[in-house]
């Protein structure tokens, strides 16, 4: 895992665009790079990527995704861990996250690192629409 470059970002968003029906255009990652952006790499190859917003000690997860070719082989478990022990060594003690409903192995890849739903938004997502989850995981 290492930090997010703006010369990844060609290769981020062709995961993106892979792994999300509605995913983000490229200006949101131009914004968010300065706040917490790591990568995957596996063999010299980028394979994922996470996003967080961190303010003070709360860090929101914003966007992760594996390459879909590569989903349950354990990355995704990696790049999740490694970053949230990143993000507690860098002060974040509240982690929260959104998740589509439907989304059976985010949301089983977080509640095994100790998120439980706090809420639903809606009707948050669109193509498809759907409720969104949120889940978060506070850590003294
Ligand atoms: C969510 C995502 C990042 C998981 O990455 P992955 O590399 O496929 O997951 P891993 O192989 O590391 O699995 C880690 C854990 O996730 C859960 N998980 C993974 N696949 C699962 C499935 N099909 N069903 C239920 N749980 C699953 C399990 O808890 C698993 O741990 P375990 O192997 O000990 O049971 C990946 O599926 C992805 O990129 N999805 C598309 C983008 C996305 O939905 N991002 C999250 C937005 S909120």
């Amino acid at each position: 895992m290492r930090a997010m470059k703006q010369s990844d970002l060609s290769l981020v968003i062709d995961i993106e665009n892979r792994a999300f029906t509605h995913p983000w255009p490229k200006q949101a990652f131009d914004e968010l790079i300065s706040h917490y952006a790591r990568v995957l790499e596996l063999d010299g190859k980028l394979i994922g990527y996470i996003l967080c917003h961190v303010i003070m000690d709360e860090a929101v997860v914003l966007n992760f995704a594996i390459d879909p070719t590569l989903h349950g082989a354990g990355h995704g478990d990696y790049l999740f861990a490694e970053s949230l022990k990143e993000l507690r060594a860098l002060g974040s003690r509240i982690f929260y996250l959104d998740v589509r409903e439907s989304n059976a192995p985010a949301i089983g890849l977080y509640q095994k690192y100790g998120f439980s739903k706090i809420g639903i938004r809606k009707d948050y997502y669109s193509e498809p629409t759907e409720n969104a989850i949120v889940m978060a995981l506070i850590r003294e």
